[in-house]
């Protein structure tokens, strides 16, 4: 029970990654408020588990953090833990990549990812203030320090929460608050799932691994759960790479 009495917030919540992060968070002892868009499945994912609480929310929108803190606060009695996990890709050449896609890439991997860490900032304060602890911790990708074709959007949006987050590490450790983020190498989920479903894609992915697989979700959600807890008091600014070694070899 690695978040017994803890509040949590995790983004993307209906999919994936965030999905299988509420329900480990929940079942190691946390409230967690679940945030996903309208029409994602959401409540129906974590329906009959007490601990999770679902919000319907597009995070883009201009007064999305506002009410994400707002019902965190209201619905949970603060927040402990803030778990931007809420992600985009997006594929395209550099010379065909459109102003549309590389804006919708960064709305969501960056810019809400920013607006809602600083409008959790005092609230994360009241927590440490109050606990000694409180936890921020961002989703990025092991595309923060490589890349690929078609990346150009999806890399630099991961390299700047890579950038966001080493600095919020730096200003609000004084607080006790840590900052950290995970990246996770080739995982099967929403994002991945028509490349994955093909075979011999996904035989490609699973051999360049060095553990020979691809990644779960809960794979990610362990090393979340990992820098949420008690037990990563003395580890911020922070990058946990969860690939299974498939960043190893150049
Ligand atoms: N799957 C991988 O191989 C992989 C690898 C590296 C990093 N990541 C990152 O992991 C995170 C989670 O992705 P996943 O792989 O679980 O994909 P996923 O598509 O299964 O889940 C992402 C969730 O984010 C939600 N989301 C997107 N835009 C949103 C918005 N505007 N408001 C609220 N919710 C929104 C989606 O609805 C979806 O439920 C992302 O940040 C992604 O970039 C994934």
């Amino acid at each position: 029970m690695l978040l017994q009495g803890k509040a949590a917030i995790v983004t993307g919540a209906a999919s994936g990654i965030g999905a299988a992060s509420a329900a480990l968070f929940a079942e190691h002892g946390a409230q967690v408020l679940a945030v996903d868009r309208p029409d994602t499945g959401l409540v129906a994912k974590h329906a009959g588990n007490n601990a999770i609480h679902a919000l319907e929310l597009d995070i883009t929108g201009d007064a999305a953090p506002r009410m994400l803190i707002g019902a965190a606060r209201d619905r949970l009695g603060g927040i402990d833990v803030l778990f931007n996990n809420a992600g985009v890709s997006s594929n395209a050449l550099a010379e065909h990549m459109t102003d549309a896609d590389w804006d919708r890439t960064f709305a969501v991997n960056v810019r809400a990812m920013f607006r809602i860490c600083r409008e959790a900032i005092p609230t994360l304060r009241q927590a440490a203030e109050k606990k000694g602890r409180a936890r921020i911790i961002n989703t990025a990708s092991v595309m923060a320090f490589d890349t690929d074709y078609g990346l150009s959007a999806y890399t630099a949006s991961k390299h700047g929460v890579a950038g966001l987050t080493k600095t919020l590490a730096l200003e609000l450790g004084k607080y006790r608050i840590t900052a950290n983020y995970v990246l996770p190498g080739a995982i099967q989920t929403g994002m991945t799932k028509a490349s994955f479903d093909n075979e011999e894609i996904r035989k490609v992915w699973e051999k360049k691994a060095a553990l020979r697989r691809l990644g779960q979700p809960v794979d990610i959600a362990r090393a979340a759960l990992l820098l949420a807890s008690d037990h990563a008091d003395f580890i911020t600014g922070h990058g946990l790479v969860a690939d299974g070694g498939l960043t190893l070899r150049t």
